[in-house]
């Protein structure tokens, strides 16, 4: 049996697990969620998810890790025989994101060689769309792939396979750099937003508290949702990352101190990119909301690059720093999902890792190329929009059941409070017991209401065709499922050390 590795030392562990909870999200998606859901009331319902249902989540995710050694599925498995289906749901999850990710990421390498030339000229969304996509009329016509995508694609495949090909020891060397330097680089964008004129309008616009918003069910779910996605709780990456821990590691500190790193982080940004936007309404005479259109994708591939376009001075310095940032950010969430993968096969047949890593890589490359299409974006805004709403939330649900009341939170207490600066008290079990579930259940129903209600009505989301809705949203989740039980199912090898409970 291979010798498990562990991570270098604590900090570098504390690194990565940043790396993989700051990402895209944190760039795009909590700025443009906060700006549109309440504002600076945004904050409360954030805070809370994080409070109930994202730290507790965390501190069980690096418990289990680290107590049982492995990765989600076989960790699961042994908090209880017949668990196992669920890690294998989480890693599949969390295989799913990372085809689209991974595409994602591709642009961004793109937009890299495209800064030098600014080469979207005055109409950034055409050059994204039509230049750099190609985009077809919709998901049934893929049209082939789009070059460009495609080599990016190859680009960041590579770079993630050369960062992870050691496994924790490689991954360690890259994290020392792609987590402090995306920070730096926002600290450097925070700054150049906030001394352009209007910056404060765009501000007002991203906090300002609209408390009205807190009475909306959607506002609560999308908080839940947003504090998953970025913690990357339930992907089966942070249940991985803590089995390479060393004997006696802290746990709840650590859990804290990430969580709190992240969500600072997504706070920042928002500085940023409503800094600019209130430059760029200045400059192009409108409100915030409208040039700031509809956050996601749009706000980091064409409205970002039509506000540094305005900049008096810089644009291409400013253009590189933006996609260094996102490319820093980016990358080491690509590559912790791919980990967790890795990791949950690997522990359980007690396979090569640095073979399996090829072999994930590869199947994940493969499947990303339909990303790669240029229909590929439509297929993209699907399945993200289903796997993220159903497959992350069920996870997370019944993550909480497997730890609070399988293995039991009392017992989770017991077991990281030894070695945990922070103590965990009684309180911590009503949370993760009771709370959490209740929490994160509501959600799941109401998403499941609110989907049927739409589509009885006929409104299918993004107003694409039911057909495609079906294919990449409830076919990708039921295949899912079905397959997680079957590799549950299937003989694996024991053998794996635990931590030991006390030395
Ligand atoms: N947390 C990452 C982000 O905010 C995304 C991610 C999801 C990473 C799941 C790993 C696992 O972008």
């Amino acid at each position: 049996m291979e010798k498990r590795q562990h991570w270098d030392s604590r900090l570098i562990f504390i690194f990565a697990a940043i790396g993989s909870a700051a990402g895209l999200g944190n760039a795009w998606r909590f700025p443009y969620r906060a700006a549109t859901n309440g504002g600076g009331a945004f904050l409360i319902p954030y805070f809370v998810a994080l409070i109930t249902a994202g730290i507790p989540l965390l501190i069980a995710e690096f418990a289990i890790g680290y107590k049982f050694r492995a990765g989600a599925p076989t960790a699961l498995g042994k908090v209880k025989k017949g668990w196992e289906a669920l890690g294998w749901w989480s890693v599949g999850v969390g295989f799913v994101i990372v085809t689209y990710y991974s595409v994602i990421m591709a642009w961004v390498f793109d937009y890299l060689w495209y800064s030098l030339s600014t080469a979207w000229g005055d109409a950034p969304a055409d050059f994204f769309l039509n230049k750099v996509l190609h985009i077809t009329s919709g998901p049934g016509e893929l049209g082939g792939f789009s070059i460009p995508v495609l080599i990016g694609l190859v680009i960041a495949w590579i770079a993630v396979y050369w960062t992870i090909r050691d496994g924790v020891k490689s991954v360690g060397k890259v994290v020392k750099w792609t987590v402090p330097l995306p920070v730096i680089m926002l600290g450097i964008l925070v700054i150049r937003a906030l001394t352009l004129d209007g910056a404060v309008e765009g501000i007002r616009y991203y906090l300002d508290p609209d408390f009205s918003k807190l009475l909306d069910p959607k506002v609560w779910a999308g908080a839940y949702g947003q504090i998953f996605f970025s913690l990357s709780v339930a992907f089966a990456v942070m249940i991985a990352y803590a089995s390479y821990l060393p004997k006696k590691s802290d746990i709840t500190n650590n859990a804290i101190i990430t969580a709190l790193a992240n969500c600072g982080i997504s706070f920042m940004a928002g500085f940023a990119v409503f800094g600019t936007m209130g430059y760029m309404a200045l400059q192009k005479g409108g409100t915030v909301a409208d040039v700031a259109g509809s956050g996601g994708i749009g706000l980091a591939f064409w409205v970002y690059p039509e506000a540094i376009r305005l900049l008096p001075f810089g644009t291409v310095i400013f253009a590189l720093v933006f996609y260094i940032m996102l490319l820093t950010l980016g990358i080491d969430s690509f590559f912790s999902i791919i980990e967790g993968v890795v990791a949950g096969v690997a522990d359980k047949w007690q396979l090569n890792k640095k073979k399996t890593t090829r072999v994930v890589v590869l199947a994940g490359f493969v499947l990303s190329l339909l990303f790669a299409t240029k229909g590929g974006l439509h297929w993209l805004d699907i399945v993200d929009k289903y796997i993220n709403d159903y497959g992350v939330i069920g996870v997370a649900f019944f993550e909480v059941i497997a730890i609070g009341w399988v293995f039991k939170s009392k017992k989770l207490r017991e077991f990281v409070n030894p070695i945990s600066e922070l103590k965990l008290g009684g309180w911590f079990d009503i949370l993760l017991k009771f709370i959490t579930p209740l929490a994160l259940g509501g959600i799941l129903i109401w998403n499941i209401v609110q989907e049927v209600i739409d589509v009885t009505k006929g409104n299918y989301y993004g107003g694409y065709p039911l057909w495609s809705v079906a294919v990449g949203g409830w076919i990708v989740a039921v295949v899912l499922i079905v397959a997680s039980f079957i590799l549950a199912k299937t003989k694996g090898k024991e053998t794996l050390e635990e931590a030991p409970e006390k030395e």
